[in-house]
């Protein structure tokens, strides 16, 4: 992939950042997820590439823009073919209620780079690339937070481990807190927790927990082009949130989603199944203030936002930090984000 791409990918990220933007603190998750998909899809179809939503807002019936299987981009002849995740708004709760950490995000692969995950719960467990090689899911977790200290050389009470503060966790965090390890527990947005076990100018040495697949593909990119390590396993429904009639039959609705793509529930997937290749692309920027980058903020036509591109291929991390005026937008993009 041209490496000229890249900014292109932030300049989608961006504009979603800055849709999104417009609805913070206003209590509608769905109108911030819309104004997202809208500007990124204006800007997916301005780029010369020959995309596929591998990753997207869900199923073509239930997601009139950015669903599985769209094709984006200018898609001339000599564009070239790849594949893209995307989650316009990661952390539309926060969005809506004007809470910290939420991002629009995206990663880019070459063609069958990605998992093709239904959307479900999958549990996760990653680090950072000091401890590539330390993790295993098919040991109890414990062990894993035993063996990744090791890998970094520190003991228990040094490591920090990011998780969900979900009530399906309230159980394993005080385990973990008895065994001495410190725990940073994000209320939502499991992808910059991710990324913080991955980066440098953070406290973070692993991430664990359960949360959306869409999610855990997103994070397999940005981790794989950090050169980071995870491995995650499928959930279905009834199995995170308890067994009830409405949950037994989303998890038939799972089961039968997970035969028809061949995926096996049971399986262990490593971060080379989730992504199989190094030459991926990730683009996020902050839309609410948080750990990993700064919000959108805006004065009148002036708006500021802070985008974190990375490229796999070379490992490089770019801290994008914009000023937009958008009265200068292009047309059809000043609508989504003035
Ligand atoms: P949304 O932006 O789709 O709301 O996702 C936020 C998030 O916290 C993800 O980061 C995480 O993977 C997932 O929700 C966890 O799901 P749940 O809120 O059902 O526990």
């Amino acid at each position: 992939m041209k490496r000229e791409l890249a900014i292109e990918f932030a300049r989608v990220t961006e504009a979603a950042a800055l849709a999104a933007h417009k609805w913070v603190g206003r209590g509608d998750k769905e109108a911030a997820d819309q104004a997202a998909v809208d500007a990124m899809r204006t800007m997916l179809n301005k780029i010369h590439i020959n995309g596929e939503i591998v990753i997207g807002e869900g199923e073509i019936d239930e997601a009139p823009m950015l669903y599985i299987g769209e094709k984006v981009g200018l898609r001339k002849d000599l564009d070239i073919a790849v594949d893209i995740a995307v989650d316009p708004v990661e952390g539309t709760r926060m969005t809506a209620q004007g809470q910290g950490n939420a991002l629009a995000v995206m990663a880019i692969g070459n063609k069958d780079s990605f998992l093709k995950a239904p959307d479900m719960y999958m549990e996760k467990l990653i680090v950072g690339p000091d401890a590539r090689g330390a993790i295993d899911l098919n040991l109890p977790l414990l062990d894993n937070v035993t063996n990744v200290a090791k890998a970094l050389d520190k003991s228990l009470d040094e490591l920090v481990m990011v998780i969900l503060d979900k009530p399906r966790h309230h159980k394993v965090i005080k385990d973990l807190q008895q065994m001495g390890v410190r725990i940073f527990a994000i209320p939502d947005g499991d992808v910059a927790g991710s990324i913080l076990t991955a980066i440098i100018d953070s406290d973070a040495d692993m991430l664990y927990g359960i949360g959306g697949a869409p999610e855990g593909v997103i994070s397999a990119a940005v981790i794989k082009a950090l050169g980071g390590d995870m491995q995650a396993r499928l959930k279905l429904r009834n199995e995170v949130k308890g067994i009830s009639l409405e949950n037994d039959k989303i998890s038939n609705f799972e089961k039968s989603r997970c035969e028809e793509m061949g995926i096996d529930i049971s399986n262990v997937f490593t971060i080379d199944d989730l992504v199989k290749d190094d030459e991926v692309i990730f683009a996020a920027t902050g839309i609410t203030d948080g750990d990993l980058l700064t919000g959108v903020s805006r004065k009148k036509n002036i708006a500021r936002t802070q985008t974190l591109l990375i490229r796999g291929k070379t490992k490089t991390i770019r801290y994008i930090n914009s000023v937009h005026n958008l009265d200068f937008k292009d047309e059809d993009l000043k609508g989504l984000i003035k």
